[in-house]
């Protein structure tokens, strides 16, 4: 007779790893109440992070709202040595919007704060906080390398502004995570991503989750 299939109940109907508990249960249970990325989504960025303890660079978000996704890169971050979690947010809401290209307004995502934020994810010295606007929060920061960048600004020009400036300064085998690519509500997000990468030589590979990977030759 055929042994009962381990841990069936998290093949739903393939195997789910994010359903399951251990050290994601209890990141997803800290994360879920101040995050719009959902399990799925949180634990590709999860073992993404993961890897990228172990490059060169810093961990960078763009995009952080209440401090969800954030507040699980400083936990992966925590017991590494010299890295440092850099976070950009105008911590204000969505900046003005292309209509053209975004279904997004300026003032979505203005229901958080810096002090909220800073209060969630932590105040340690490799802890950096960039409020502001994006791509102005950039400067000054032109020699930084990074090993993992999660970017999940959901509008056409801070995505690209994000693609421009961090591209160039991501190791190799390091790591682009586009949180918004496929989502029907962020339009301009993949038009950013797909007329940046057309004539780059990574191919970005697109998710069922919605997200977005490049993995930097
Ligand atoms: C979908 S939310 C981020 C979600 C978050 N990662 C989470 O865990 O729920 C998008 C964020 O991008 C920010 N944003 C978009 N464009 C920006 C820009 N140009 N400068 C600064 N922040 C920007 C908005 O303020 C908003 O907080």
């Amino acid at each position: 007779m055929r042994k009962e299939l381990p841990d069936k109940a998290l093949y739903q109907p393939l195997f789910s790893p994010w359903l399951g508990g251990g050290e994601f249960g209890s990141i997803i249970s800290m994360v879920s109440p101040y995050s719009l990325v959902s399990p799925d989504r949180v634990w590709i960025l999860y073992t993404l992070a993961l890897q990228a303890r172990h490059l060169a660079g810093d961990f960078w978000e763009c995009g952080v709202y209440k401090g969800g996704t954030a507040m699980m890169l400083a936990k992966v971050m925590a017991d590494t040595s010299g890295k440092r979690l850099c976070l950009f947010d105008t911590f204000e809401g969505m900046p003005e919007t292309d209509p053209d290209r975004d279904y997004h307004r300026k003032g979505d995502f203005s229901d958080t704060s810096l002090n909220a934020v800073r209060a969630r994810v932590g105040n340690a010295a490799n802890i950096v906080y960039h409020s502001g606007f994006i791509p102005d929060t950039f400067q000054g920061l032109e020699n930084e390398q990074i090993a993992i960048a999660h970017v999940d600004v959901d509008i056409y020009q801070s995505v690209l502004d994000c693609c421009n400036f961090i591209y160039p300064r991501l190791v190799g085998g390091g790591f682009f995570v586009f949180d918004d690519y496929g989502f029907p509500s962020c339009p301009g997000a993949r038009l950013a991503v797909d007329s940046f990468f057309a004539d780059k030589r990574e191919c970005p590979l697109v998710l069922p989750t919605g997200q977005a990977v490049v993995v930097k030759i």
